[in-house]
C-alpha cells in the first residue's frame, strides 16, 4: 500500500498585482473562486488531508469556502512559499506523500496531479515544469550537463542567460513529509525578494542525491498562474473554449461558441441549439432538441426535450418539461415547474409556480406561489397577490380555467375547474367549478355629457 497523500494549497498571499481589495484566490474563474477550482482538483485525488494555508484576508477566504474536510493553516506573515508550506507540515506524517498546489493556479487536471504523486518516495521528488513561449514572471528550471534538474531560479534573481530559459516552474511539486521537514527549516531568505522560496528545495534535493522526476502537463494553460486580471481573463477564455468544445462534440450547435459561457456543469442532449450570449450557471440539464435564443441566462435548471426559450429570458431554479415555450423576455424564478407544452410569454414573472400541461401565461403577468392545473389560460396583466405584507399565500387554479385580462387574484384563493373570471376583476373569494366570477365596477354610459371647457383666455 502506498503512503497516504496530503495536499497543501498555498493561498495566503495578497496578490498585489490584482490591484484588488479581495484576496486573489477569491477572484472568480467561470463563476467560482480560483481556490475552489484548486480544492476540487485536490479532492479528485481522494487525499487523506487537504491543508489550505491562508493569511491575507483569511476570514474572507474561509467564509467563502465550504469547509468540509479542509484543514485551515494560518500563515500570519507572508514570508514566502517555503515558509507557507512549512506552516502546514506539523499536521502531516513523515511518511506521507505531500503534493503542493498554488491557490492561484486553478486549472490543473487531475491526471496531471496524479502523475506527480505516483512517483514520490523517500528517494524521489516530483516537479511539474512547462515550456513557455513567454516565460517572464516564472521561476526558471536549471538543468545540468546530463539534463538533470539541479535548481530553480526565480525571475528576480536570474541572470540574463537564465532568463532566456523557456522551461519554467509551475509551482506544483511533490515530496514526502519527512523530506520537506528536513529541508524547509534550512531555507534562507537571502534573495531578491527577501522571501523563503519553496523552489530552493530543488537544489537541496539534488545535492542530497534525490532524483527529481520532472513531468509536464498536456496543455500549458493547465498550469498558468493568475497574477493579474489579464491572466485571469486569458485563462477564463481558455477554460470556456474547452467547455464549449465538449458541448459541441456532444451534439450542441452554437453559431458562435465564443459567445456562450459555462459557469457550472452542463449536460446537453443531441441537437440542442445555443444562440449567442447564452450564459449557463450552476447545474443545467438540456434534453434533446432544446432551443435557446440569444441573451438568455439559464441557472440551475432542467429543460425537457424540444423546449424553446426565446430571446432575453432568465430561468433560475426551474424544472421544465418537454415542448414548453418560454419568452421572449420571461423571468422564471426558483420553484417554477412547467409541465409539457406549457407557455410563459413576454414580460411574465413566475416564482414557486407550477403550470400544468398546456397551460398558458402569455403576457405581462406575475404568477407566484400558485398551482395551475392543465389547460389554464391566464390573460394579460394578471397578478397573483400572494403577499399581504407579512405572509405569502397560495393561489390554486383548476383545469381549464380562463382568467380574463388585468385580474388580481388575492390569495389565498381557489378558482375551480373550467371556471371563468371576467377581465379586470379583483378576486377575493373562491370560485366554484364552472362558475363565472366578475368583480369590477359596473360600466355606466352617460349621454349628453360635455367635456369641461376653459372659462376664458388667460390674461397677463
Ligand atoms: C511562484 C514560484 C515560481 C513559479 C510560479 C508559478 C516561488 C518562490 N516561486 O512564483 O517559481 O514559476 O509560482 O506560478 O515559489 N503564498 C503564500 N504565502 C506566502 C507567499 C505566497 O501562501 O508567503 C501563496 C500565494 O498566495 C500564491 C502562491 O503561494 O497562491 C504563489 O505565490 P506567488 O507570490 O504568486 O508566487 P510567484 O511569484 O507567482
Ligand atoms: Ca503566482
Amino acid at each position: 500500500m502506498s503512503a497516504p497523500l496530503h495536499v497543501i494549497i498555498l493561498a495566503a498571499g495578497q496578490g498585489s498585482r490584482m490591484k484588488s481589495k479581495r484576496p486573489k484566490v477569491l477572484h472568480c474563474l467561470a463563476g467560482r473562486p480560483l481556490l475552489h477550482h484548486v480544492i476540487e482538483a485536490a479532492e479528485g485525488l481522494s487525499p487523506a488531508g487537504i491543508h489550505v494555508v491562508i493569511g491575507h484576508g483569511a476570514d474572507e477566504v474561509r467564509a467563502a469556502t465550504p469547509n468540509q474536510g479542509i484543514q485551515w493553516v494560518m500563515q500570519n506573515e507572508q514570508l514566502g512559499t517555503g515558509h507557507a508550506v512549512d506552516q502546514a507540515l506539523p499536521g502531516i506524517p513523515d511518511q506521507a506523500r505531500v503534493l503542493v498546489l498554488y491557490g492561484d493556479v486553478p486549472l490543473t487536471s487531475i491526471s496531471t496531479l496524479a502523475r506527480l504523486v505516483e512517483v514520490v518516495d523517500d528517494n524521489t521528488m516530483a516537479l511539474l515544469t512547462v515550456d513557455m513561449q513567454d516565460p517572464s514572471g516564472y521561476g526558471r528550471i536549471l538543468r545540468g550537463d546530463s539534463g538533470e534538474v539541479h535548481a530553480i531560479v526565480e525571475e528576480k534573481d536570474a541572470s540574463d542567460t537564465q532568463k532566456a530559459i523557456r522551461e519554467v516552474n509551475t509551482g506544483l511539486l511533490a515530496a514526502t513529509g519527512g523530506r520537506l521537514k528536513d529541508w524547509l527549516p534550512t531555507l534562507s531568505s537571502d534573495n531578491a525578494q527577501g522571501e523563503y522560496y519553496l523552489t530552493d528545495i530543488i537544489a537541496l534535493a539534488a545535492n542530497s542525491g534525490l532524483r527529481v522526476d520532472v513531468a509536464q502537463p498536456r496543455d500549458p494553460e493547465e498550469v498558468q498562474g493568475v497574477n493579474n486580471r489579464l491572466q485571469l481573463a486569458a485563462l477564463e477564455r481558455w477554460y470556456q473554449r474547452a467547455q464549449v468544445e465538449q458541448l459541441m462534440l456532444g451534439g450542441v450547435t452554437m453559431p458562435d461558441p465564443s459567445r456562450v459561457d459555462v459557469r457550472g456543469k452542463v449536460q446537453a442532449g443531441q441537437d440542442v441549439f445555443l444562440d449567442i450570449n447564452v450564459v449557463l450557471e450552476g447545474e443545467v440539464t438540456l434534453a434533446d432538441d432544446v432551443v435557446i435564443g440569444p441573451n438568455v441566462i439559464l441557472r440551475d435548471c432542467a429543460l425537457g426535450s424540444g423546449t424553446v426559450v426565446e430571446a432575453n429570458s432568465v430561468i433560475d431554479g426551474a424544472r421544465i418539461a418537454e415542448h414548453a415555450r418560454i419568452g421572449p423576455f420571461a423571468r422564471l424564478r426558483p420553484g417554477t415547474v412547467l409541465a409539457e407544452g406549457a407557455k410563459v410569454g413576454n414580460f411574465v414573472e413566475t416564482k414557486k409556480a407550477s403550470l400544468g400541461p398546456g397551460s398558458k401565461v402569455n403576457h405581462l403577468s406575475y404568477v407566484g406561489d400558485a398551482t395551475l392545473e392543465g389547460q389554464v389560460n391566464i390573460g394579460a396583466g394578471t397578478i397573483t397577490c400572494n403577499y399581504d405584507g407579512v405572509n405569502k399565500h397560495h393561489t390554486r387554479i383548476g383545469a381549464g380555467a380562463f382568467v380574463g385580462s388585468n385580474t388580481s387574484l388575492v390569495a389565498p384563493v381557489t378558482l375551480g375547474t373550467e371556471s371563468t373570471v371576467g377581465a379586470g376583476s379583483t378576486i377575493t373569494r373562491d370560485v366554484s367549478d364552472g362558475e363565472l366570477a366578475v368583480a369590477r365596477g359596473k360600466q355606466r354610459n352617460i349621454s349628453g355629457w360635455r367635456r369641461p371647457s376653459r372659462d376664458s383666455e388667460p390674461t397677463g
